[in-house]
């Protein structure tokens, strides 16, 4: 059986967890594939709210096996800690049981954490993830697979706790790695993950073979990719489908579905352009009733209108086979919807996102206006969602203007829609197809 892959399609926080969650549910493999604890995403399971920023969403379904891939950089400290939360609240210690940890992944260190305090421009997390990925592209990096060649060699540590202190001296940083909590650091990374680390390209192909459902689960979002994103304004790694396949060691062509989630209107966190950003009333209504705060850093989400020039170009990297629409439910109430279908640029209209950031902060929106539909309690919306489910009502569950929007999405985008979000909960989801 072929994979399927899950993508942010904006700046991130479009509900990948929520999606994969379910998913999950005929999936014998969920997959992380890129990023690392700068993702948090949010599976809610009625009264219980779970927040991941390492542990694949699939964890919810016991069956389901779990991969922390090749192209990942990973905060040992972070997994630890969610491991034993995920051990309090189920009972369950997956690892190296039915979680695994790729050889290949890179190792965040407390110094790539110390790099990454001291930015000021981009507003990254703070997680150590460009930091680490700049070692592995300099070659310098730890990695799981090769933990076992650095323990007791007292040499690694202390010239590599020396390269570590002359790059904080060189960039001003008071922080300083001592040779000797960095040998007991890496040993016990070591030991306390040594039966889950694995060969995890070979075990997931071996396992598409076999004919098992794999996810590829994407973190951060399509304007968040390193090359195709809002540069410089991104994360470290490239988000989007070209390295689902890669980072996760498989072979693109198991892929057969590709689900871009996108949000009904728009959020970032962190600086850079963004054309549709509201600073006003409704801005305050999308922020508000759509609880937009970060999961990782607790940020204050920027909020706008769905913008078609960023899902146009979404659309043009990852070629989506379907789009799933989350959010709806935070529309409601709102006498008019707007939606983004060209910039302009220094007195032009262009229908394409600029490369230049700078460029980028210059664009302003040229909207189309559709009418709005009202609000319904969160009750209501996992109500109308579970009886459209049920009934097989399909899009026709929602309000005519709600129906309206979405097909103009459609229109605009050339994909189709395969599910609505209407409420954070696992249920509240409506299928389209
Ligand atoms: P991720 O990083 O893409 O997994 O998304 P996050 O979990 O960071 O942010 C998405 C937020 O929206 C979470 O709080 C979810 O519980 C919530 N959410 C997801 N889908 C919906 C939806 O359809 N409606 C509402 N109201 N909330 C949703
Ligand atoms: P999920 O997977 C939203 C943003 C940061 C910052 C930029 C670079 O939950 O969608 P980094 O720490 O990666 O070097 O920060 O990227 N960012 C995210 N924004 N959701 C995320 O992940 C993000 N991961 C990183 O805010 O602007
Ligand atoms: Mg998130």
């Amino acid at each position: 059986m072929p994979a399927t892959i899950i993508l942010g399609s904006q700046w991130g926080d479009e509900g990948k967890g929520k999606l994969v969650d379910r998913l999950a549910e005929q999936a014998t493999w969920v997959v992380r594939f890129q990023g690392g604890n700068n993702a948090g995403h949010t599976v809610v399971l009625g009264d219980q709210v779970l927040k991941f920023h390492l542990l694949p969403s699939g964890i919810t379904r016991k069956e389901c096996n779990l991969i922390l891939g090749d192209g990942m950089v990973i905060d040992p400290w972070v997994l630890d800690t969610e491991l034993k939360g995920w051990e309090e609240s189920s009972g369950e210690d997956p690892s190296g049981d039915r979680l695994f940890v790729s050889e290949r992944a890179h190792i965040i260190l407390p110094y790539h954490r110390y790099m990454d305090s001291l930015d000021k421009k981009i507003g990254t997390t703070g997680r150590g993830i460009g930091p680490t990925y700049a070692d592995k592209i300099n070659r310098i990096g730890l990695r799981f697979g090769d933990l076992a060649e650095v323990i007791d060699d007292s040499h690694w540590a202390s010239s590599t706790a020396e390269r570590m202190n002359a790059a904080l001296e060189a960039v001003g940083s008071k922080d300083r790695v001592n040779a000797s909590d960095l040998a007991s650091e890496v040993k016990w990374i070591f030991e306390r993950y040594q039966s889950a680390i694995a060969p995890t390209g070979v075990m997931l192909d071996n396992a598409l073979k076999l004919g098992e459902r794999v996810i590829l689960e994407g973190a951060q979002g399509c304007l968040l990719d390193i090359d195709q994103g809002t540069y410089p304004f991104v994360t470290s790694s490239v988000t989007s489908r070209g390295n689902a396949t890669h980072g996760a060691g498989i072979h693109p062509g198991h892929v057969d579905e590709v689900i871009g989630i996108t949000k009904a209107y728009i959020t970032r966190v962190g600086n850079g352009g963004m054309p549709t950003e509201l600073e006003d009333e409704i801005g305050h209504h999308l922020g508000t009733i759509g609880h937009e705060f970060g999961t990782t850093t607790g940020r204050k989400r920027r909020c706008g209108w769905f913008d078609a020039v960023v899902m146009r170009h979404a659309q043009r990297i990852n070629g989506f086979t379907g789009l799933a629409l989350t959010k709806l439910d935070v529309l409601g109430g709102l006498e008019e919807i707007k939606i983004c279908v060209a910039y302009e640029l220094d007195g032009k209209e262009i229908h394409e996102m600029p490369s230049s950031a700078t460029a980028l902060e210059r664009c302003k929106p040229i909207y189309v206006s559709t009418p709005g539909f009202p609000a319904h309690s969160l009750d209501e919306w996992l109500d109308i969602a579970k009886a459209a489910n049920r009934d097989g009502k399909g899009i026709n569950a929602l309000p005519a203007a709600a129906q309206n929007y979405i097909r103009q999405l459609e229109g605009l985008l050339g994909v189709p829609v395969t599910s609505v979000g209407v409420g954070p909960d696992r249920d509240a989801t409506i299928d389209l197809v």
